[in-house]
């Protein structure tokens, strides 16, 4: 999280590490995740501004971590938060997470979010397309990546 943080990616401060009882400290994050607020628009109707937005911030966010070579690994719309009022993106739940120059980590990264869209959120159009295209205009590394799709 600190390396993604120093990449320019929003993720929670983290505020302690207590290795006696193996805890970890985080930041609170007020807000609500992406997959909530997808399932709203599948109940009351999208708010094409708002996804937009979402989508874009997504891409940008995924495209930096993989140009610092950070693959997230567990790319799902629970792990992103939309903080409240001010609707900056944080990535969360960086576990199974790792560092990789590899194009086929990152093309796995991205599939992975794929397919968590397509089960959850088919409903919400093509939400992969348009952070898709706020990927490739961000990511330096995008052709490469691109062949492996
Ligand atoms: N810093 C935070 N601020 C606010 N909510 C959080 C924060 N961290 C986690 N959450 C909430 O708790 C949920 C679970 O956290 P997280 O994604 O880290 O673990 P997990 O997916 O349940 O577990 P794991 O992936 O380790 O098996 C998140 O989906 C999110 O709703
Ligand atoms: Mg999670």
């Amino acid at each position: 999280m600190t390396k993604a943080r120093k990449l320019g990616v929003v993720t929670p401060v983290l505020y302690g590490i207590d290795t006696v009882v193996h805890t970890l400290t985080f930041e609170f994050i007020e807000g609500r995740a992406v997959k909530d607020i997808l399932l709203e628009f599948w109940s009351n109707g999208i708010v094409e501004e708002r996804l937009d937005d979402m989508a874009a911030q997504i891409g940008i966010a995924i495209a930096k971590l993989h140009d610092g070579g950070l693959v997230h690994g567990d790319l799902t719309t629970s792990n992103m938060i939309v903080k409240q009022g001010t609707n900056q993106l944080v990535l969360i739940d960086f576990g199974l997470s790792f560092t990789s120059t590899l194009p086929e980590d990152k093309a796995v990264d991205l599939y992975v979010l794929e397919r968590a869209l397509l089960s959850m959120h088919s409903s919400c159009g093509d939400v992969m397309e348009k952070i898709l295209a706020a990927y490739r205009k961000a990511s330096k590394q995008w052709s490469a990546i691109s062949l492996l799709r």
